[in-house]
């Protein structure tokens, strides 16, 4: 399979982004991966630290490459917001196409001596892996926030965009350009909208001439992430979207099914309804996909 540098250049080429969506099990993982196959497009799984702990980084890692042998669709795997060596280690060896290193919440110095540690560490296991580091804040927590607890409107700059890709030598940028992590009750259903600032976007992408990862995409307007894309966003994450409706679906499931026990009789409403959202976002991630290219993998 091609590897994640050879496809985000392609998908750039495009002027499309791949979708990175967080897997905390094996539903959350079947979704995406039926998702995949229905659109006929590339897909990054995504892990964070608790989701690694909670599914195991080796285990997760087998099952997608079982997946991607089984389906024959290009599937990606990532070490998602990883604050520790040891962990970012871990995932290389397990063989993860790419991690995210975050130190975003320490000072910048801080950040970059971490974060360049790590880079070399993680290439040093593995050389074809990609690093990606985090600047700015965008909150924590891909949940139902009741408050906007921070500040979105710090964006990050230019020019710690290119300081920070020259000193620790990342290949990925995640930037803060008035996204933040999860949702308000309101983006739940679907009264407000998160808005992103498109010209810092392409200021930050001349400027770091990196790839580029936007995090907290869930409740972002569909709008702004297509001018997010065609300003420089290579990669966009997913993950309280598809966390809302896992718990939506299973609740609706328990209750229409109250006397039912058998889980693969449960949980395929949940699959369902997971993969709906995957899908509605694959498509739009990659609306200017020219049909030709679709399901060549
Ligand atoms: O790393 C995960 C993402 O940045 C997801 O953010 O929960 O706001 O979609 P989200
Ligand atoms: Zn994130």
């Amino acid at each position: 399979m091609d590897a994640l540098r050879n496809v985000l250049t392609r998908l750039q080429q495009q002027g499309v982004a791949l979708g990175h969506f967080n897997v905390a099990d094996l539903v959350l993982l079947k979704a995406v991966l039926a998702a995949a196959v229905e659109v006929g497009v590339p897909v990054i799984v995504g892990a964070s630290e608790g989701e690694r702990d909670f599914l195991g980084t080796c285990e997760l890692a087998a099952l997608v490459k079982a997946m991607r042998e089984e389906h024959g669709v290009p599937v990606l795997l990532n070490a998602d917001h990883t604050r520790s060596l040891p962990k970012a280690e871990e995932a290389a060896r397990a063989g993860f196409d790419s991690v995210v290193i975050d130190f975003s919440a320490l000072p910048f110095d801080k950040n970059v001596s971490r974060t360049k540690e790590a880079v070399e560490a993680i290439k040093a296991i593995n050389p074809a892996i990609l690093a990606e580091g985090e600047i700015g804040d965008i909150g924590t927590g891909s949940e139902i926030h009741e408050t906007v607890h921070s500040d979105f409107r710090n964006l990050t700059t230019p020019e710690e965009a290119r300081q920070f890709v020259d000193s620790t030598g990342i290949d990925i940028l995640a930037p803060a350009v008035g996204n933040m992590h999860g949702m308000l009750k309101s983006m739940v259903e679907g009264k407000t909208k998160k808005h992103l600032n498109i010209e810092r976007i392409a200021q930050i992408k001349k400027a770091a001439g990196v790839f580029l990862t936007l995090h907290g995409g869930s409740g972002t307007d569909d709008e702004d992430f297509l001018s997010a894309i065609a300003a420089g966003i290579n990669i966009i994450h997913i993950n309280t979207e598809l966390r809302v409706a896992w718990r939506q679906s299973l609740e609706g499931s328990l209750t229409s099914q109250s006397n039912e026990v058998v889980p693969y009789k449960i949980l395929p409403p949940v699959v369902d309804s997971v993969k709906q959202v995957v899908s509605s976002r694959l498509k739009l991630f990659n609306a200017q996909l020219t049909s030709e290219y679709c399901c060549l993998y």
